[in-house]
């Protein structure tokens, strides 16, 4: 009987334990509502990027959606339904080949979300960031978006995406 008890005990505080786990693990929406998308970790790469004058290296990822128009060039627009996200790292030097840069902290995700209709007043994508390995939302209120859209103008011919697929066979 003691023996069942400390069992029963044992699954209680490892049921407990893993619903806090699960709680701590919850990421808030960015304050234009958009909601982390789900799986993003185990999407499949379209490009790497480096930025010199931050030093940072960058992974662009893609949902099915998007790497699928990637893989066959239909990027012009990019279609519905497609979404491109960006890790983002500081970077250092590889601590035993002083000439690689590898990743250090992870800066920030971010993502832009296709949808013409629902995104209309920012060219058609959603978009929305989120920083640090604790996944904080990025930006005061809705207003943020505008900062994206902006910087992201001078590709608007691009249909705003400055990222060109990576050349794979
Ligand atoms: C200061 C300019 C600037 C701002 C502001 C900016 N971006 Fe970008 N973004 C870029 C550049 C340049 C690239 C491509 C090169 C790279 O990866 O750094 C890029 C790439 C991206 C990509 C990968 C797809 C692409 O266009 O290549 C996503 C996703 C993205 N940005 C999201 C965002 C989000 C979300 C915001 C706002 C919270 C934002 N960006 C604000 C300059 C900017």
């Amino acid at each position: 009987m003691r023996f069942l008890a400390t069992i029963l005990l044992l699954l209680t505080i490892g049921l407990v334990h893993e619903t806090a786990a699960s709680e701590k693990k919850a990421v808030q929406p960015a304050p234009n509502g958009i909601s982390i998308p789900a799986g993003y970790k185990d999407w499949r790469v379209i490009a790497p990027a480096h930025r010199t004058d931050n030093n940072t290296l960058r992974v662009i990822l893609g949902n099915d959606i998007a790497v699928e128009a990637a893989r066959s060039g239909k990027t012009n627009p990019w279609p519905e339904g497609a979404i491109l996200g960006k890790i983002v790292w500081k970077q250092k030097n590889d601590e035993n080949w002083a000439a690689a840069h590898v990743p250090a902290a992870l800066a920030h995700a971010e993502f832009m979300i296709k949808d013409s209709k629902k995104y209309a007043g920012t060219g058609g994508w959603g978009y929305a960031r989120w920083l640090g390995m604790d996944q904080k939302p990025y930006g005061k209120d809705a207003n943020f978006a505008q900062e994206c859209v902006g910087c992201h103008t001078p590709v608007k011919s691009m249909d705003y995406v400055f990222t060109r697929p990576a050349p794979i066979p």
